[in-house]
């Protein structure tokens, strides 16, 4: 395993910041690795690598942030089969509000139905504390070991 794609759901940039600081640590962990803003890809993007990580923000009612709407909506519609596919999806959000990183969890729901698995549990970043920016780091080196230990 040596390629890891990150994709990034936003809408004012914080998951772009985590994103980055995960891509830091993948790298260190010896992962090449790309991030792509959702707004910028196509459902093709599911197929092209075999390990992905997800960082995505909570917008509206517990909705996908803007620049992912069309990605989801079109990866739903045509369904492809994930069936290689190995995921980690980091979910930020504020607990101020009911539906707490709900757009995490959206993701997990759509590519586990197309057949993806999802390599390590979801992790939860509550308005994006120094702390637990630290804590999704190591928990990406934990998903990182995990892309490893499934593919090689
Ligand atoms: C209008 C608005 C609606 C939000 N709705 C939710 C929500 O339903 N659930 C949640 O967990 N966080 C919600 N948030 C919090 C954001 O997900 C959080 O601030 C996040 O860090 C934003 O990341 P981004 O800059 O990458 O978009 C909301 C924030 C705003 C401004």
């Amino acid at each position: 395993m040596e390629r890891v794609k990150i994709l990034v759901g936003t809408e004012t940039g914080n998951a772009e910041d985590v994103a980055s600081e995960l891509a830091i640590t993948l790298e260190g962990a010896g992962f090449e690795t790309e991030t792509v803003d959702m707004e910028d890809a196509e459902p093709e993007v599911f197929l092209e690598e075999r390990a992905m990580v997800i960082c995505t923000s909570t917008f509206g009612d517990g909705e996908l942030p803007f620049n992912s709407e069309a990605l989801y909506e079109a990866l739903g519609d045509e369904r492809p089969d994930l069936g290689s596919l190995l995921f980690a999806v980091c979910a930020l959000g504020d607990s101020a509000y009911p539906d707490f990183c709900a757009a995490g969890g959206t993701w997990s729901e759509l590519l586990s139905d197309l057949g993806a698995t999802e390599v390590v549990e979801r992790y939860e970043i509550d308005e994006a504390e120094e702390e637990e920016v630290e804590g999704a780091c190591e928990w990406v080196e934990r998903a990182g070991a995990r892309f490893t230990a499934v593919v090689g």
